[in-house]
């Protein structure tokens, strides 16, 4: 099955198929609180960034995961920020109607770029996620490989990701790709670990 998956670059088109995997992913968190069209509208915007690196794994043409990083955070938010602010705004402030929290979560979000530890690289992974049918078959990890290449060959050799401290998969995961523990900070209240590659000397 696996060599029948594809990787390939995220299309706008394909944007309402991974925030449908992201909702499945990331119950409960800050990002899929604010909602499928929300989500739906960041895709596309990051499929057409020119500063994030977006990639979906296709099966038959079915979105079945993705990975999204860029080579600067704080960049790619100016970018889509600045790009859509009436939009977003607009459903950050729909869904506060009905959950008034995701503004103080909003605001924390808006602020993370540049509160985020200077001693961290500026690459970041934003987000992987696999279809919950399709896990544990290593298209997570050829997901994460294909993003590494694709900083690598942009002459970077070091990413950061911020997982939650309780996602205890995902932490196994991401050490198995030999991402180390940088610093633990606090957001939307939660402690969240600080993971860093370096990607100097080695191909993956
Ligand atoms: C993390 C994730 C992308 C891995 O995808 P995958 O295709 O299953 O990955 P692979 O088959 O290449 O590797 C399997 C490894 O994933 C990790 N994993 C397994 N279940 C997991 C889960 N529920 N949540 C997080 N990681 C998990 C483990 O390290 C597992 O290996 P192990 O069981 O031998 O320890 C996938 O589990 C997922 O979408 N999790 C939910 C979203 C998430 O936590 N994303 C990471 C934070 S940004």
């Amino acid at each position: 099955m696996n060599n029948s998956v594809d990787i390939q670059p995220l299309e706008p088109h394909q944007a309402a198929a991974v925030a449908r995997i992201h909702q499945l992913s990331q119950e409960g968190t800050f990002l899929t609180s604010l909602g499928h069209a929300f989500l739906t509208l960041l895709y596309k915007e990051m499929s057409l960034s020119r500063q994030c690196l977006a990639f979906v794994a296709l099966l038959d043409d079915e979105v079945i995961g993705f990975i999204t990083g860029t080579l600067s955070t704080g960049e790619m938010f100016k970018e889509i920020a600045l790009k859509r602010p009436f939009q977003l705004t607009w459903l950050v402030f729909k869904r506060a109607l009905t959950r008034p929290s995701v503004l103080w979560q909003a605001a924390q979000t808006f602020a993370y770029p540049g509160q985020a530890n200077h001693t961290l690289p500026e690459a970041e992974l934003l987000s992987l996620a696999v279809d919950p049918r399709w896990r544990n078959r290593h298209i997570g990890g050829r997901l994460i490989v294909h993003l590494h290449q694709m900083v690598q060959r942009a002459g970077v050799s070091q990413i950061t990701v911020t997982v939650d401290a309780a996602n205890e998969g995902a932490l196994r995961f991401y050490r198995r790709y030999k991402y180390r523990h940088a610093v633990t900070t606090t957001l939307y209240g939660r402690p969240m670990e600080h993971l860093v590659l370096d990607m100097s000397g080695h191909d993956d």
